[in-house]
């Protein structure tokens, strides 16, 4: 997982590289999957509660060092070049992170309640979890409709995987391959493919298996990973 270029091919539609979109695909999917699992969940079954929770928390730190990929690759980059309204996503940062600390006292709190308390603190975490992501829903479509444009305008494209490549290559493999889990599955076939293909042609062979065996296969339908197969020409 370290020489990766697998996004380089991930364009949007004009045809520029897009730092911002399969990661926030994967992030709304992840966290909208959580919130449904939240409501679904049965506080009084303890097993299942601590899945859940111990998936909160992953998903949360994953979220937060998200935030810190862009504060120190993308929002001091843009603002070296003189792009305007960069504080805002500071400040939205920000404001993330002590939502984070809060949901994260929720979790600590559910687990040391007495099992006649957990239902009704899992529907506080229920509707504190809701709120954040739609504050982080406006935010992630500022950043791809104000904060792109201005990447576009003021950096090339090999300049944006050259960011791109840095964030990845900052990451332990664990951390790479969680957020490939979550940016497989909540892309398009083609995107995938793109992904993937990238990855395959300039990988290390066996960081690019374990990608298909532990963040592709596991994380798709039979008909979506033989599309993908398909496209990657994998051999059954
Ligand atoms: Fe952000």
């Amino acid at each position: 997982m370290t020489h990766t270029h697998h996004l380089s091919e991930i364009m949007d539609l004009k045809g520029r590289y897009d730092l911002y979109g399969p990661i926030h695909k994967g992030l709304r999917k992840a966290q909208c999957d959580l919130l449904v699992r939240l409501g679904n969940i049965d506080f009084n079954d303890a097993r299942a509660t601590a899945d859940l929770l111990s998936d909160m928390r992953g998903l949360l730190a994953l979220a937060a060092a998200h935030l810190e990929h862009e504060d120190g690759q993308i929002h001091d980059a843009l603002r070296a070049r003189g792009a305007a309204s960069v504080d805002r996503l500071d400040h939205q940062h920000d404001d993330h992170r002590a939502t984070f600390a809060r949901l994260e006292a929720l979790v600590a709190d559910i687990e040391a309640a007495k099992a006649d308390e957990r239902t009704a603190l899992g529907r506080q975490l229920y509707l504190a979890f809701g709120i954040y992501i739609a504050h982080d829903l406006e935010h992630m479509h500022e950043e791809e409709t104000v904060a792109a444009p201005q990447l576009w305008s003021l950096f090339s494209d090999a300049e944006l995987m050259a960011i791109e490549n840095r964030i990845v290559g900052s990451l332990p493999p664990e951390k790479a391959m969680a957020f490939m889990r979550l940016m497989i599955p909540a892309a398009n076939p083609g995107e995938r493919a793109a992904m993937l293909g990238g990855m395959k042609q300039q990988a290390p062979r066996e960081a690019f298996d374990a990608v298909i065996e532990f963040a592709a296969r596991p994380n798709l339908s039979a008909a979506e990973f033989a599309d993908l197969a398909r496209r990657l020409d994998l051999v059954a």
